[in-house]
């Protein structure tokens, strides 16, 4: 596939051999999904983490986006990036990070925006699955 010459070679690569595509199970305790869309354009992104509950590290993540190739570029990016980093510290990429990593144009960032929501919508949703089964633990944001 040929996407025209604007894109970063990183955005084509992402876009072509998208890494962690795939779901997991949303009800596994161990997952957390974030599942977020673009007003601005429609797209939906669906990002999941799988937490060693041990160490808290994120041990696996993987995606499924419909929409453009930056969205979907970003949210593979973020998937690699989320890999082996404990829930706090992925709660600090931003998508600023993302888009200057894939060279993304102004009008391509809040294709960004929606991976680094997706990251926290999943810390998000894995920390209300334990606040319930814990005490009255207040589920980090
Ligand atoms: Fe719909 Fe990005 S605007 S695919
Ligand atoms: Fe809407 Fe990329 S996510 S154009």
């Amino acid at each position: 596939l040929i996407l025209p010459r604007l894109y970063h070679e990183r955005v084509v690569d992402h876009y072509n051999n998208p890494r962690n595509v795939g779901s997991f199970d949303k009800n596994d305790p161990a997952v957390g999904t974030g599942l977020v869309g673009a007003p601005a354009c429609g797209d939906v992104m669906k990002l999941q983490i799988r937490i060693d509950e041990e160490t808290g590290k994120i041990n696996d993540a993987c995606f499924k986006t419909f929409g453009c190739g930056s969205a979907i570029a970003s949210s593979s990016v973020a998937t690699e990036w989320v890999k082996g980093k404990q829930m706090e510290e992925v709660l600090d990429i931003k998508n600023t990070e993302i888009a200057k990593h894939l060279s993304l144009p102004p009008v391509k960032l809040h294709c960004s925006m929606l991976a680094e929501d997706a990251i926290k919508a999943a810390v998000k949703d894995y920390n209300s699955k334990h606040a319930k089964s814990g005490a009255n633990t207040e589920a980090a944001t």
